[in-house]
């Protein structure tokens, strides 16, 4: 990778399946970014024991989500690939960043408001401290470019707000990160019943996943929502259907969407036909991506390798970062 580049870096807690959000909403744009940029994948495992103590289910998690990112498109000889918990350097700089962040602002970030509400029975103040964590991650190797949705740039900003605090105190280490996406908007995709975002913490029937096997995939697309059909002509679509037809254009042959939408506006739709020609395009699309993933899910030896290969890329940055930091600061006795 030539040193030129710009700096790329983004985080992904391993929670639960990969779905059809966090693949269009981020993946994608990830394997999008490592042909031109110097980029740096990481796999947030202590980010996930703020809201998952419990780690039976972890290092499952964790290997299925590097095969899945790999399985979509990620090239470890292209990008870093690594796993949070790999590189301790980032816990230092964590507690660093601890002294320049404050409680009150903290409690203001909307997520962890969003969590206190959700999980009252456990506020550590690993959730309070979240955004440092994450600000930890993204300075570690001093990133300039960070590919997350909209949710997240509230994080961004803080990251930006503790690195300038370092630069002013202790002298410039940290070039400022900013959210960065590929066109304009991110595709959102729908949950299949058209209530909201496609997420981890959804109904799993109405998300589709990159596990799904080919007749799940068809089961779930022929039970989303629809209705009887527009009874006027060129009327504006139900946000569920309105969510259908986003997921066609992505999977689907342009002529193919185009003739449902003329069917919808001539009011002449089927939505059995549709969500027919839907669930063999998904079945397509995911097909490929699932069967990339479980052989390499299963090569333990790769697996291994690969995991390796990335943390030792990741610890290079970020030891050569924190040695800037501890000159900066002046911790330096003999
Ligand atoms: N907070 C991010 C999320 O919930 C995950 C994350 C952790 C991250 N560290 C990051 C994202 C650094 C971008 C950069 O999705």
């Amino acid at each position: 990778m030539s040193a030129k580049k710009e700096i790329v870096l983004s985080g992904i807690r391993p929670t639960g399946f990969v779905h059809l959000g966090n693949y269009f909403g981020a993946i994608r744009n990830w394997v999008n970014m490592q042909e031109e940029f110097d980029c740096y994948y990481c796999v947030v495992d202590w980010h996930s024991l703020t809201t998952h103590p419990n780690t039976k289910e972890l290092k499952e998690n964790v290997l299925r989500l590097v095969s899945e990112l790999i399985g979509s498109g990620l090239d470890p000889e292209k990008c870093v690939l690594y796993i949070q918990s790999d590189i301790p350097e980032i816990a230092e700089l964590y507690l660093y960043l601890n002294m320049l962040a404050y409680t009150g602002e903290l409690e203001k970030t909307t997520t962890f408001k969003d969590k206190v509400r959700m999980q009252p029975e456990n506020v550590n103040s690993g959730l309070l401290t979240y955004p440092v964590l994450q600000a930890a991650d993204i300075l570690i190797h001093r990133a300039v470019k960070v590919p997350v949705g909209k949710d997240q740039e509230q994080h961004i900003e803080m990251t930006r707000n503790f690195a300038q605090r370092f630069n002013y105190r202790y002298g410039e280490v940290f070039p400022m990160p900013y959210a960065f996406n590929y066109g304009d908007d991110l595709i959102k995709i729908m949950s299949l019943d058209g209530s909201g975002k496609m997420s981890k913490s959804e109904n799993q029937m109405n998300t589709l996943y990159l596990a799904d096997d080919d007749d799940l995939i068809r089961k779930k697309i022929m039970k989303a929502k629809t209705d009887s059909g527009p009874t006027t002509p060129n009327s504006v679509k139900p946000d569920y259907i309105e969510g259908l037809f986003n997921l066609m254009n992505i999977v689907s042959e342009k002529e193919v969407t185009a003739k449902f939408e003329d069917d919808f506006n001539k009011c002449s739709i089927r939505y059995g036909d549709m969500k027919k020609q839907l669930a063999e395009d998904m079945v397509k699309f995911i097909a490929p991506v699932r069967s990339r993933t479980q052989a390499i899910r299963r090569d333990e030896k790769y697996m291994k390798q690969v995991m390796e290969h990335g943390a030792s890329k990741a610890r290079a940055s970020a030891i050569a970062t924190l040695q800037l930091v501890r000159d900066a600061i002046g911790l330096k006795y003999h």
